[in-house]
């Protein structure tokens, strides 16, 4: 328990840091920190959430959309009832599309892209 706040105080003190940044400044992957994905997903890990990896190779660049529309608008049973539901997640159209670029690049990137 205790391991978990530690981990939890840890978490939000980067997560505070990030916040004084200027926008411009912040990388992608720093935005999946600020926007809370990273307590559901990781790059080549499952965790509440499929892995961004997995996401990547079942979908295709044309596919984009359908994705920027599950995460601002939730999305659920898509796979295979395998993970619970996305909530509709509190960000930008274009910051998810930002993401949406990124994790569909995870596909192409060697080495593989470390965690987030
Ligand atoms: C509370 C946990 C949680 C958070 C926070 C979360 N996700 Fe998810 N995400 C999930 C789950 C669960 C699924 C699987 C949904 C399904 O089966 O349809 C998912 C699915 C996805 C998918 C695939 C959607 C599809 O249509 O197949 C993408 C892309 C994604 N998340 C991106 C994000 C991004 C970007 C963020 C941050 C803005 C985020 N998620 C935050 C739990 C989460």
């Amino acid at each position: 328990m205790w391991l978990f706040l530690v981990f939890f105080l840890l978490s939000s003190c980067e997560k505070a840091k990030l916040e004084e940044k200027p926008r411009a400044e912040i990388s992608t992957k720093e935005l999946f920190k600020l926007r809370g994905c990273t307590y559901c997903h990781d790059t080549s890990r499952p965790l509440v959430g499929p892995a961004f990896l997995d996401v990547a190779m079942r979908y295709k660049e044309n596919e984009k959309e359908d994705l920027v529309k599950s995460i601002l608008e939730g999305s659920c049973g898509k796979w295979k009832g395998k993970w619970e539901c996305m909530p509709p997640q509190r960000v930008g159209k274009e910051e998810a599309r930002r993401m949406v670029e990124w994790i569909l690049h995870l596909k192409t990137t060697k080495p593989p892209a470390s965690s987030l």
